[in-house]
Formats: structure tokens, C-alpha cells, sequence
């Protein structure tokens, strides 16, 4: 059944915590009654929402913002040694990656313990631990917020990159996602080569499905904050990539920056080492600061407005430019 309620708090719908309404707030469980209610039309913006996981609202929403609470999980296909899993996009992302790790299905199992949505996870294409959300999708389906017309994006059709999609490109806010069928393995060789995860797996027992899924869980603990605990948006800002030059100078003069060689011959490096290295761990603002163990994680310190952490990123952006000459983008979705 389709739910629709005016000036709407978001609060719940944010895990940064910011007090922001909606004019119209819809929520659907069903591909059919979204299309129904497209199909009448409504008048306005438009926004998608997942989790809130990766929202920071400004202002408050003059239009209808859609929810999805399709939460299905099927075996559209069990072929040899892959299984497509077709699953609502309303699902809550970790009760995915748990459940294909309890069926022994492998391909998720680096991605625990990331806040969120599924519907969400193709748009983001979510990434960690060196497995990007984007390598295993099938496809994505979802309505055309025009017409209400059922669309298919094959996975090369969705273009996924470092956290990008065509959802955040030329299809941004005009689909709303429905389905997404991920690709996964019965037997696969693990992806154990990021930071310590590898040892952590090995003091865990060695490399299961479960183990893998334990250590995940357990370093990103120890580094990021809970989002029931500390309001934030995860990674509040992308890694910076820049060129094989400038990598060099920037390690010529500071000899300890991460850095990762890109396969394209670009140079990846850390967003949160460039805000700890201008001192964002020991000055917060009053209402935001950066998290003590992820300085890439920017918080709300209690009764942040949006307009303050926005704010506080722009000092954090405009130091990182001043001491480094790397410009920050962020990876927060900001809904001014
Ligand atoms: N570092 C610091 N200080 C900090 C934070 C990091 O010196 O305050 C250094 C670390 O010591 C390490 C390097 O920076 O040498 C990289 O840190 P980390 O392994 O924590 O990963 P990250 O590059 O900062 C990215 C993702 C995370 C993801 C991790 C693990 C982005 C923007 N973020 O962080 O994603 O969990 O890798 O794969 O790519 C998210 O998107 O919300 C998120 C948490």
C-alpha cells in the first residue's frame, strides 16, 4: 500500500541527524502501486531517498520525496556456480550481505556493515575493502518518474566508477529503482589484500565467508562511528585523484601521505590522512567536527544545522587546498 504524508520529518530518514522536513513524503512496497501513483502524475520536485546514509539536508524539501519499502529476495537464476539474487530496493543493505553470507553465497561479503539501502548501493555503487557493489549487479530496474515506464540498466549500462553511477549522471532524478539483481558465486577466491583485513581474518581463524564478514565488521567499528550513536554520512568527502607529477612532489614533501597507483597511472590518495594532516581531529566547530578515528567522516557533534556542516566542509575543502593543493569533492549528497 502506497503511504503519503505532508511536512514530513526527515530526521529519521538522515543518519546525520538533521531536523528537515519534506512537503510530501510517499512510501511504496510495490513496483505496481508506484506506477499507479506516477502514472496520476504530482506536481513539484522530486527526490529518491534510501537509508539517509549518504544525505545532508539544507533546507527542507519543497516537494515529494519517494521512499522505497520493497524488501524482496528471490533466486532468479541457480546456473553452475552463480546464483542472481533479484532483490527490492528497500532492503536494508547489511540484511543483504548477512543473508547471502549465511547461504554461503560469496561476492558481498567485504561490503558488511555499510549503511543503507540496496536501491542505493547501484546509485552510490558502494565500495569498500577493495570490492565495489557496482562489480556484482546484474542489473537495476526501476520506473521512469516521467512516464512510469518500466526501465532495465544492464550493469554496463549503469557505468559504474568510484562512487559513480548514470544514476548520479545523466539519469540523475529520473528513475526510481525498484529491483537490483546482484551476480553472486557459490565458490569464489576471497578479497583479502586491503590495509590489515587479511590479518584480521587470520586471528579470526582464517579466511570463511563468516570470518571475512567478522573482520569487516570489526575494523570498520574500531574506525567509523555508528550512525545510531553519532550522527554522519560516512565518507563526507571522496579520495582525491590527482596525477603521477604531482604524487611525487606531494611524497617529496611529505614522506608518510598514502598514496595508491591507480591502474589509468593516476594517483589515488587519502582523503581522511589530507583532514587529519590540517588538524580537524583537535579543532572541531561547535555543532560539527571530523570522527577522532576517520577524519574523512565528518559528524554532527549534537544540533548540527545543514548549513553548518556545509560550512565546516567548506573550511576543511579550503585548508586541504591551502596546505596540499588538492581540491576535496564530496561525496555526501547535499539537497539544498
Ligand atoms: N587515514 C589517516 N587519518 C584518518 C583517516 C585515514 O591517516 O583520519 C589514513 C589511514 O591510515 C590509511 C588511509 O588513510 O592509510 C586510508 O584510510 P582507510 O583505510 O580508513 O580508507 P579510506 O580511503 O579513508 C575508503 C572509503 C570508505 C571505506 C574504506 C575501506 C572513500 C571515500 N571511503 O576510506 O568508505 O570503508 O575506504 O575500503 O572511498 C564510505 O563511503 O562511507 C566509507 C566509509
Amino acid at each position: 500500500m502506497i503511504r503519503q504524508y505532508s511536512d514530513y520529518s526527515l530526521l529519521k530518514h538522515n543518519t546525520f541527524g538533521i531536523e528537515a522536513a519534506a512537503k510530501n513524503f510517499v512510501e511504496f512496497s510495490a513496483e505496481e502501486e508506484l506506477a499507479a501513483f506516477l502514472r496520476k502524475g504530482f506536481s513539484g520536485p522530486s527526490l529518491v531517498i534510501g537509508g539517509g546514509s549518504n544525505l545532508l539536508f539544507v533546507n527542507n524539501f519543497e516537494g515529494t520525496i519517494f521512499h522505497s519499502c520493497i524488501k524482496s529476495m528471490e533466486v532468479v537464476s541457480n546456473e553452475s556456480n552463480d546464483i542472481l539474487l533479484r532483490v527490492g530496493s528497500g532492503t536494508n543493505w547489511d540484511e543483504l550481505v548477512a543473508y547471502t553470507v549465511a547461504q554461503g553465497w560469496y561476492g558481498l561479503e567485504n561490503l558488511s556493515a555499510i549503511p543503507g539501502e540496496v536501491g542505493a548501493s547501484a546509485v552510490q555503487n558502494v565500495g569498500a575493502y577493495g570490492v565495489e557493489a557496482g562489480e556484482l549487479i546484474e542489473r537495476v530496474e526501476a520506473l521512469s518518474i516521467e512516464s512510469a515506464e518500466k526501465r532495465i540498466f544492464s550493469q554496463l549500462d549503469c557505468r559504474f566508477a568510484y562512487r559513480y553511477s548514470i544514476f548520479k549522471a545523466e539519469e540523475k532524478g529520473k528513475n526510481i529503482i525498484t529491483h537490483v539483481t546482484y551476480r553472486l558465486k557459490k565458490s569464489a577466491p576471497f578479497k583479502l589484500s586491503y590495509g590489515n583485513l587479511n590479518e584480521k581474518v587470520n586471528e579470526l581463524g582464517g579466511a570463511t565467508l563468516a570470518n571475512v564478514r567478522k573482520a569487516v565488521c570489526e575494523i570498520r567499528n574500531a574506525k567509523l562511528p555508528l550512525p545510531s550513536e553519532i550522527g554522519s554520512a560516512g565518507s563526507f568527502f571522496m579520495n582525491p585523484v590527482v596525477e603521477q607529477e604531482t604524487a611525487k612532489e606531494l611524497l617529496a614533501t611529505y614522506p608518510t601521505m598514502p598514496q595508491y597507483a591507480l591502474t589509468c597511472g593516476n594517483v589515488k590518495l587519502s582523503a581522511g590522512w589530507l583532514v587529519e594532516q590540517c588538524g580537524w581531529k583537535e579543532t572541531p566547530h561547535k555543532h560539527v567536527g571530523v570522527y577522532k578515528n576517520q577524519a574523512l567522516v565528518v559528524v554532527n557533534r549534537g544540533g548540527a544545522t545543514g548549513k553548518e556542516v556545509l560550512e565546516f566542509a567548506d573550511a576543511v575543502v579550503h585548508s586541504v587546498k591551502e596546505k596540499f593543493g588538492v581540491e576535496l569533492v564530496m561525496e555526501v549528497n547535499v539537497i539544498r
